[in-house]
């Protein structure tokens, strides 16, 4: 009786206060090198480490919660706080992980965008300790983000520990693997850390030992494990190449490809690619549907030009259709234009689709063109790069959530290849006689070439879109979905 009443007057004051181990309060000055992993409203989901300037850590469990929230997530680095101050970054489908199709124990190199200004005050890589044969028996610090009230963005905190002999660990974690994993001891009397540590980095000596993992908790006797740096540090040194990778790709001009628009928020800076359908039909992907409904206003599309700063003609949707299918995850979306374009043939044109059930082979060669990030950040020039279409096992292999019948498998062969980034969402996937295989998937993840990219197979969708198109002639509130069962339309407020 006791004890109940115990735990549920530590469960009311733990949301109030958020959290019971001993932590103290710091200033970002203090601790450069840690950042916030932040949801769409600003919301701390886990702790990350700068390792370079476009590069983050953290674990593969907070990789798990960006790619459920859509990769809508912001990196910020340089903050004592979470939701304000210093500089956001994205993440978007850049992320590295150990362990391909595991997120569940792993952890995870994040590439972020735009490259962090590491001011050495403010933002600062830390380095990595490669060989911690011998437990130094020292004391650390870890470094992480302490909630406040719900809703009150959260402060970085330090907890004090020593890193001790993995020895005790063995006793205490039946589960405990002795490479992957650090022991480390509470100084002070304390309670489990909170979710927003998970990711906390692990300091000793000015480096990083280890990382706290989702499991991490205070037990028996204050001792607990973390992911210990030094048994992944090589790969995390090959993983940080992959942010600051190179791979050949050709600037191109829109005459080359005048049905490619592309989708920009309020600085200019891309969120999709679009394709030209018709005068006011632009085709899209579900989750680039999506974001324009959640920016709607400060979305424009920008037609007509190869540049995202200037030039072409700037066009507003007052409107969406969809596919509908449950989620974003495997849908397509046509976005209608408020006012036509004028569809000149050269540096405007609509683009023919490849037919219902026209079989895309293995073999075949495309060209896949956009605004994307490239090594270099965001080109404000339009790219198009060469891939072929690959057997279906390949993604298969490589992705547990490609869907078979929707999606094809395409990757650019070329040494160092490239791969849709960042801002491709929705790229179209160009046939040599012109016509549109597909568009790129939110889902490649991974910015390189090594990897294939997913794109939707147009000729699963093409009846549907050559069906729907014609909606965006017909006023918004007027009901389109009797006619087409599958079609979903989403109205902006006037
Ligand atoms: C936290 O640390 C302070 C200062 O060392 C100490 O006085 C206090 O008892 C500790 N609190 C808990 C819950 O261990
Ligand atoms: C693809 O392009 C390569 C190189 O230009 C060419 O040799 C090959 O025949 C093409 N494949 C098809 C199916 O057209």
């Amino acid at each position: 009786m006791m004890l109940l009443s115990r735990l549920i007057l530590f469960a009311v004051l733990g949301d109030v206060y958020g959290g019971w181990y001993n932590s103290t309060f710091v200033a970002i000055g203090d601790h450069p090198y840690v950042v916030a992993v932040e949801d769409d409203v600003k919301n701390v989901i886990c702790t990350g480490t700068i390792l370079s300037d476009r590069s983050v850590l953290i674990t593969g469990n907070c990789a798990k919660r960006i790619m459920r929230n859509h990769f809508e997530v912001s990196i910020r680095a340089g903050s004592s706080y979470t939701g304000k101050e210093g500089t956001e970054h994205h993440v978007h489908n850049r992320i590295v992980t150990y362990r391909e199709d595991n997120f569940r124990h792993n952890i995870v190199v994040l590439c972020t965008d735009p490259i962090m200004n590491l001011d050495g005050k403010t933002r600062k890589a830390i380095p990595m300790v490669t060989n911690d044969k011998n437990f130094c028996g020292c004391r650390a610090k870890v470094i992480g983000w302490r909630r406040g009230t719900i809703g009150s963005s959260a402060k970085l905190a330090s907890v004090n520990v020593k890193i001790i002999n993995e020895k005790r660990c063995k006793g205490n974690f039946p589960h405990f693997v002795n490479s992957e994993e650090i022991c480390v001891k509470n100084l002070k009397e304390g309670e489990p850390l909170e979710e927003s540590y998970d990711g906390a980095p692990l300091v000793a000596e000015g480096k990083l030992f280890g990382i706290v993992n989702q499991h991490s908790s205070f037990g028996d006797e204050n001792i607990d494990s973390y992911y210990r740096i030094a048994h992944f540090s090589d790969w995390i040194s090959q993983a940080l190449e992959e942010c600051h990778g190179s791979g050949p790709y050709y600037s191109s001009k829109i005459e080359d490809f005048p049905y490619v628009v592309a989708i920009q928020d309020r600085d200019d800076s891309v969120l999709c690619t679009g394709t030209i359908l018709s005068v006011q039909s632009i085709l899209v992907t579900g989750y680039c549907a999506h974001l324009i409904i959640r920016k709607r206003y400060h979305v424009k599309i920008r037609a007509g030009s190869t540049y995202t700063g200037n030039g072409g003609s700037k066009h507003t949707t007052d409107r969406i259709l969809t596919y509908k299918k449950e989620g974003y995850d495997h849908n397509i979306g046509i976005v209608c234009l408020n006012r036509q374009l004028d569809l000149d043939g050269i540096t405007r044109r609509s683009i023919s689709l490849i037919n219902q059930n026209e079989r895309v082979l293995s073999g075949y060669n495309a060209t896949v063109v956009g605004w994307g990030d490239s090594d270099y950040g965001f080109p404000n020039r339009i790219r198009a790069f060469d891939v072929k279409i690959l057997p279906q096992q390949f993604c298969k292999t490589s992705y547990v959530d490609f869907t078979d019948s929707q999606e094809i498998c395409a990757q650019n062969l070329d040494e160092n290849g490239q791969a849709a980034c960042e801002g491709d969402n929705g790229a179209p996937v160009v046939a040599a006689d012109g016509r549109l295989y597909g568009i790129i998937n939110h889902y490649s993840r991974i910015c390189s070439g090594v990897y294939p990219d997913i794109v939707y197979n147009v000729a699963y969708f093409s009846n549907w879109i050559r069906s729907t198109l014609d909606s965006c002639d017909v006023p918004c509130r007027q009901s389109v979905s009797s006619r087409n069962s599958k079609l979903e339309q989403f109205c902006f407020e006037p």
